[in-house]
């Protein structure tokens, strides 16, 4: 079954063709992060104009990269939540507009849900239930228990600002462009590569020992700042800062979820969202799972399929197939992992 993914809610435009849930046959994804970078963040009207200008180009091209025609699709699966009230609207009412156009089903597909099927879109075999996901991504920090194809429980998650988010606020105090994720683990890889033995522990690590699965990370911010306020830092302290701060970042998240792994023992680790790309991240998750070999599987999606793109909408609507006539679909800007409104 080929079913034509559209993902739209933030600052990505992005259409995929993928085949029985697993297989990309095109994955397109235009990007007005740029746009952002220069304003150093999102402008929402801004973000939604340039969805307006690219989701046509986008769909057309899916469709020519998998050198197949709206015939043979299937279904038509597109992002209903969370996000941008404005780059939602796009994509669902074009969604709707081609539903009815081509006489096609059409799935709304939860996104933070959605990004687990990262991990469903490789040659790899696929992960067992019952698995444990950590969903880390620009709004969202969440960690969920998964039974099944659409049987997900809410265990932890941030209690202020989201992982991702953290990368971004503290590499604009540092003077990095936006998105900060990768930007600071740019400047930090170059910190550690000269200083590979100093132990990077200077800024809080929030709640790490409390005896949940939730997080906070607002404080590193603060704490980012009192820093960095009223110095001109040059550029060795600035990656060490970049150093420090993916290293608390890195090391709450590990802490908590290698907690939730001990109680639940689930067959597979599944990470997802655009920290997920964070290879440092995905290094200390290797070494720390490799204590659990043979019991459970750790899997990482590669970069590109990390960050926001229509594939992985593609996959879950596969996987959680269930059609709603293109009258009842709606964005849910607030929608939450597990489908609360
Ligand atoms: O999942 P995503 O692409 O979009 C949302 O659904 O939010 O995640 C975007 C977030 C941004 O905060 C960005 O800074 C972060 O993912 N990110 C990274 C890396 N690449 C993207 N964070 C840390 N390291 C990275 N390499
Ligand atoms: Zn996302």
């Amino acid at each position: 079954m080929n079913i034509l993914g559209i993902e739209s809610s933030c600052d990505e435009t992005a259409a995929a063709v993928v085949e029985n849930g697993t297989k990309i046959l095109s994955n397109i994804v235009a990007s007005s992060a740029d746009m952002h970078a220069e304003s150093g963040g999102i402008i929402p009207e801004n973000a939604a104009r340039q969805q307006i200008k690219s989701i046509i180009p986008v769909i057309t091209s899916a469709l020519e990269k998998a050198k197949i025609n709206n015939e043979k699709i299937e279904a038509i699966a597109v992002t209903s939540g969370p996000g941008l009230i404005g780059s939602l609207l796009v994509g669902i009412e074009t969604a709707k507009t081609l539903s009815l156009l081509w006489n096609k089903p059409i799935i709304p597909v939860n996104h933070l849900s959605a990004h687990i099927y990262a991990n469903w879109l490789s040659d790899k075999k696929s992960p067992e239930f019952p698995a444990l996901a950590l969903v880390v991504s620009g709004g969202h920090t969440d960690i969920v228990l998964m039974k099944d194809h659409g049987k997900l429980e809410w265990i932890g998650g941030t209690r202020d600002d989201a992982a991702g988010e953290a990368f971004d606020k503290t590499a604009r105090l540092l003077g990095l462009p936006y998105p900060g994720g990768p930007a600071i683990s740019i400047e930090a890889e170059k910190y550690m590569t000269k200083n590979p033995k100093t132990k990077l522990s200077f800024f809080p690590r929030p709640i790490i020992n409390e005896k949940n699965y939730d997080w906070s990370f607002s404080g590193l911010k603060t704490a980012v700042l009192n820093e960095v306020k009223d110095r001109e830092l040059n550029n060795e302290e600035k990656q060490k800062i970049a150093a420090e701060v993916q290293e608390a970042i890195v090391d709450v998240l590990i802490k908590k979820t290698l907690r939730a792994v001990q109680e639940y023992k689930p067959k597979s680790l599944l990470l997802a969202g655009g920290v997920a790309a964070n290879i440092r991240l995905k290094e200390k998750f290797e070494s720390a799972i490799s204590e659990h070999v043979g019991k459970i599987n750790l899997f990482v999606p590669p970069i590109k399929l990390c960050t926001d793109n229509a594939a992985y909408i593609a996959s879950f609507a596969y996987f959680n197939h269930s059609p709603v006539p293109w009258q009842k679909i709606n964005a849910n800007p607030q929608l939450t992992i597990t489908g609360q409104v």
